[in-house]
């Protein structure tokens, strides 16, 4: 549908179609839910053997009782595996508790208290400043807001962040502490980070010596299809500013969500000054699921074949709302919308002043997505114009009618906007 070609006389006849599509569905009473990115019963399903080598295996092939203290950095079974799979070196991996956003929070929390490596904890700042690339993902948004640090919204692209924008502000303000970024498959547009981009990150100036990335790689095994892009690796040779970097990584889309493993990888030396902090906060983190996730896991080319069956389940799902967007928006340039390659998200930008007005209408049609501006810093979307849609957890033989009641909602609001101008 091309709206540009219509007449004043035809966008108010297919408003008024629209609107009637959109009864029809409100009529339905649905009860449908788009709106977090949960992994669906299916999925937790595949990872159901964990449970009974949780129950049976605690003793490592060396004789250690992993039900008993010890281990602070993980148990090193799961140090090598992670080691393997994200092409880094086993020192320099924490496996943390069950969740990555615990592990983000507390080296936040760190820095904020006690500092980077010595530098003046943020806390004694008049002011500390983050780069949030947007759309991004709005627990990020919610950790930095909680410790007052302001965020400065800078534009996501295909190839990521706006980097000529970011390499500005970076070497001009050393107020700017840092950036919470997902290189790969981001929250919510599901791009994928250049090699380009992440050479510029790894390479630019910043006027804050305590400057840090959070690369939160939080999709880095969750292709969809097997041409995905893959990311470059920040912990290389290539990178002359290694201790920029903290990776977190967890498996709570690869086994149980907030009930897998965490992992924090960051340099010899963020490592080194975090010890004395983590020593005092924990004696060590949970050792027999741990272990458990180690042999779960097992390696590389064996996540790789479990991933493979996340993405045959998923898959479907993302083409039926893909399928359905291109059948009635094919060059509509006032609906656009991402087709990832991989991760949970798919995001539709709609005209200015829109986005909202769609969420309402699912809402009013039994489909629930995620609250308009979750996508910005402070929920502010000054466009109304980003909606993320997480199509894991809906049934699959309810996701035609999920599309059915987006579609809809798109052209009935689109219509209602361009018909008032
Ligand atoms: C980008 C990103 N980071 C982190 C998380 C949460 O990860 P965890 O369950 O490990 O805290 C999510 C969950 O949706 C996410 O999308």
């Amino acid at each position: 549908m091309d709206y540009s070609t219509l007449s004043t006389e035809a966008l108010q006849t297919s408003l008024a179609a629209a609107k009637k599509r959109h009864a029809a569905l409100v009529k339905e009473k649905l009860d449908l839910d788009l709106s977090r990115g949960k992994p669906c019963p299916e999925q937790l399903d595949l990872s159901m053997p964990l449970l009974n080598i949780c129950n049976s295996t605690f003793k490592s092939p060396k004789g250690t009782d992993y039900r008993n203290y010890g281990f602070l950095d993980g148990v090193p079974e799961l140090r090598e595996v992670l080691a393997e799979i994200l092409s880094v070196d086993p020192a320099n991996v924490l496996v943390g508790g069950s969740n990555s956003l615990n592990l983000m929070y507390d080296v936040l929390s760190r820095a904020y208290c006690f500092g980077v490596c010595g530098a003046t904890p943020w806390c004694k700042l008049p002011v500390v400043k983050f780069i949030c690339p947007v759309p991004g993902y709005d627990r990020h948004f919610t950790l930095l807001e909680t410790f007052g640090i302001q965020m400065i919204s800078v534009p996501l692209g295909e190839d990521g962040p706006d980097m000529d924008l970011v390499e500005e502000l970076v070497a001009n303000d050393q107020n700017i502490k840092g950036m919470f970024c997902v290189p790969r498959f981001s929250n919510p547009t599901g791009i994928v980070y250049s090699d380009a981009t992440v050479d510029r990150l790894m390479n630019m100036r910043t006027a804050a010596t305590d400057f840090r990335i959070f690369w939160d790689n939080a999709y880095f095994a969750h292709d969809l299809y097997p041409d995905a892009p893959q990311l470059k690796n920040v912990f290389c040779d290539g990178n002359p500013n290694l201790d920029r970097f903290y990776m977190f990584v967890s498996t709570s889309k690869i086994t149980f969500a907030s009930g897998g493993i965490s992992a924090l990888v960051c340099s010899d030396k963020n490592f080194a000054s975090m010890h004395k902090y983590l020593t005092a906060q924990t004696i060590n983190y949970d050792k027999i699921n741990q272990y458990a996730h180690a042999q779960f896991l097992q390696s590389k080319e064996n996540l790789q074949q479990h991933m493979a069956k996340h993405a045959a389940i998923l898959r479907p799902k993302f083409e039926v709302i893909i399928a359905a967007l291109r059948q009635a928006f094919d060059g509509c340039k006032e609906v656009r919308w991402t087709e990832p390659k991989g991760g949970y998200f798919i995001t539709i930008t709609t005209m200015p002043r829109v986005a909202h007005r769609v969420i309402e209408l699912c809402k009013k049609a039994g489909l629930k997505l995620t609250e308009a501006g979750c996508a910005h810093p402070l929920h502010m979307d000054d466009l109304d114009s980003t909606i993320r849609v997480a199509p894991s957890y809906a049934n699959i033989d309810d996701l035609d009618l999920c599309a059915s009641v987006l579609v809809a909602s798109l052209e009935y609001a689109t219509l209602e906007e361009l018909c008032k101008k």
